[in-house]
């Protein structure tokens, strides 16, 4: 049989992302427009400025993506696009692009949903033994999941405020870091020590949930109250990714003696962290995947990757600021 193609679609958030994917892992083109630079001057993303951003980048991405894979529109098998979670206005553009492919092309039509692309990434192209813990950490999402497959996943704990990402996003404001956060805090983590002690939060009667807001609060007290200085801001960042990387592994390592698994599986824009890469390999026993790095943050590479092991979606679905993809 032919090898199938799929090109895929990411709006959901900052980045136009294309991607062709043959046969579920090999990438053949993969374009990501980082809207970064937009928002920072906001120190957020700033939805309008988005979609708008999407509008204009989206057919480039897709020419880029085809000119790569030195491929046409006519020699693509189907077109996948996010449907959800994200930016509902940011998901329509991408994932109306892929509808109106699929209609011209008669080829058929893939959902796909984002943070299941996540966990999938970390296994695209990799013989990874199931069943498997997923930890997705994102700027939206914070979870435990046990996976026994691809469409099977039950999920065992998730954050009751904040997102891990959401919460680096905060602290690096307070600590007037450039957007996104994470990389920042990262960044000065390196020239400093953790020698504040902050701690995550602890959910009571559920101890794998996960509180992020408490910390937050604590280091805005730290600096308001404490009169912590701008050249202590290293230990702070230091501070703060020490005791969330700590509370993240301590619940992975509890949920494993609950669940025993055969390996961990990362996705989301906080894996990544090398700090946190390094933690987890010298703490977790069992093989743990991360994505590589062009995978990690949102791309469509890994809408394409997992939409070859989808079924077909019908045309009427619609985009969805929230859903769960798990049981
Ligand atoms: O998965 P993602 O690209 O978008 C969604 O939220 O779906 O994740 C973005 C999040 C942001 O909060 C960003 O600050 C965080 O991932 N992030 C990091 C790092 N790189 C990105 N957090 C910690 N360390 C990093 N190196
Ligand atoms: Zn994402």
């Amino acid at each position: 049989m032919a090898p199938m193609y799929i090109l895929g679609l990411e709006t959901t958030c900052d980045e136009t992302s294309a991607a062709i994917v043959k046969e579920g892992h090999e990438i053949c083109s993969h374009v990501i427009f980082s809207q970064a630079q937009l928002h920072e001057q906001y120190g957020g993303v700033v939805p309008e400025l988005a979609c708008r951003r999407h509008i204009d980048l989206i057919e480039p991405a897709i020419e880029k993506a085809l000119d790569q894979a030195n491929m046409s529109l006519d020699e693509i098998d189907g077109f996948a696009a996010a449907y959800a979670p994200g930016l509902i206005g940011a998901i329509l553009i991408g994932l109306n692009s892929a509808k109106t492919l699929s209609l011209m092309y008669e080829k058929p039509f893939y959902a796909i949903d984002h943070i299941e692309a996540h966990l999938f990434a970390s296994t695209m192209g990799r013989n990874v033994e199931m069943p498997a813990l997923g930890v997705v950490i994102s700027g939206g999402h914070t979870c435990l999941l046990l996976v026994e497959g691809i469409g099977k996943y039950q999920l065992i704990s998730t954050t009751k405020d904040d997102a891990i990402g959401e919460s680096f996003d905060k602290v690096a404001k307070m600590l007037d870091l450039p957007y996104p956060g994470g990389p920042s805090i990262e960044k000065l983590a390196r020239e400093g020590k953790a020698v504040f002690p902050l701690k995550a939060g602890h959910v009571k009667n559920n101890p794998l949930s996960f509180s992020f807001s408490g910390i937050k609060t604590a280091v805005r007290y730290l600096l308001q109250k404490e009169e912590v200085s701008s050249t202590q801001y290293p230990d702070v960042a230091a501070s703060f990714q020490e005791a969330v990387f700590s509370d993240l592994l301590s619940k992975i390592q509890k949920a494993q003696q609950i669940h025993p698994v055969k390996s961990v599986i990362f996705g989301g824009g906080v894996a990544c962290n090398q700090t946190l890469q390094k933690k987890v390999s010298s703490q977790i026993q069992v093989p743990a995947y991360f994505p590589s790095k062009e995978l990690a943050t949102d791309n469509a590479a890994m809408i394409a990757g997992l939409a070859f092991h989808k079924p077909v979606s019908s045309l009427e679905v619609e985009a969805k600021p929230r859903v769960s993809f798990w049981n």
